[in-house]
């Protein structure tokens, strides 16, 4: 069962943006991706179908304000999600008061393999973007319970930190923010790389990643979530992968020998275009940089085997 709301038959390739979660951080993503790009098809699946139907309702109302018309369908059914060119996945839970962060990563890793069975039986050619937290946990559940190409699954959240932190450098009155990227995990062990980083005056780096390593935390005791964030984020991925720009930019990504690491998924610089990650880039990084990399690999494979990977 789903809402149609513009049913038409093309034999032109349709750029199509697939979700697996209607809540607010898919549904702000859906609404920014159809503000800012072309886009021909949004299906938005959640086990709530009542929710999913709504939000297309919503955000097809929003699009005619914009004069755009794209088709779009809510459901619980995946087989709406068939030929997505990308497949945005924030299915799971949030974290609970109580819960443990390996308690939530038990539970949406459950929710993921449902996922990633049900998205390749309905669009097995999709790329894949994780949101879901913790994401570079939920990014190599997806990629294992999926059996894509690595290339095909990647996830999102150095990029969000790293705008976290262009706007803590920018408070600190720091000028000409070329570039600042954290890498790592996306969680307490991410770091503000010293090799990735050109701007002016920059101030001490420990004193700023502590202020943007806990600036989510205090959004979501604040408003109960982040989203727009997150939404901004996922865009710029998103756009990367459908205009196939190539732009360079933090994703959490299944390694295999880069930077000395395999078979995980953490934040490092990657090119993003029509392929998904077309590219990891290996900058000899600082050994500042390396040493946090590798604690934050430590980290998620100590997590992964708890997870039983
Ligand atoms: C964020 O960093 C909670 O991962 C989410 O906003």
């Amino acid at each position: 069962m789903y809402f149609n709301f513009v049913k038409e038959q093309s034999e032109v390739a349709k750029m199509k943006i697939g979700f697996v979660g209607a809540g607010r951080v898919g549904s702000t993503i859906a609404f920014t991706c159809l503000q800012q790009l072309d886009v021909e098809e949004i299906a938005l699946v959640d086990i709530m179908e009542n929710l999913a139907i709504g939000e297309a309702m919503d955000l097809a109302h929003a699009a005619a304000g914009l004069g755009k018309y794209p088709e779009i369908v809510g459901g619980s059914d995946y087989s709406i999600l068939e030929g997505s060119d990308i497949v945005v996945v924030t299915a799971g839970s949030a974290r609970k008061p109580g819960m443990s962060r390996l308690d939530l990563a038990m539970k949406n890793a459950g929710i993921i393999k449902d996922v990633a069975r049900k998205i390749m039986e309905s669009s097995p050619e999709s790329k894949i973007l994780v949101i879901t937290n913790p994401v570079d946990l939920m990014t190599y559940v997806m990629w294992k319970e999926s059996g894509k190409s690595r290339n095909e699954v990647f996830g999102m959240g150095n990029m969000l930190d790293s705008m976290r932190l262009k706007r803590t450098l920018h408070e600190l009155g720091v000028k000409n923010i070329n570039k600042a990227w954290i890498l790592g995990e996306h969680g307490d062990s991410m770091f503000i790389s010293r090799t990735l980083i050109d701007a002016e005056n920059v101030p001490e780096l420990e004193k700023v990643l502590s202020e943007v390593r806990f600036v989510a935390a205090e959004v979501i005791k604040r408003k109960g979530a982040t989203f727009y964030g997150p939404a901004i984020a996922a865009y710029r991925m998103i756009n990367a992968v459908l205009n196939n720009t190539k732009e360079e930019m933090p994703a959490s990504v299944i390694l295999k020998g880069e930077f000395g690491f395999s078979d995980v998924s953490v934040g490092v610089p990657a090119i993003i275009g029509k392929n998904g990650v077309e590219k990891i880039v290996e900058y000899p990084l600082d050994p500042q940089d390396m040493e946090n990399l590798r604690n934050s690999v430590k980290l998620l494979k100590e997590r992964l085997k708890e997870l039983g990977y």
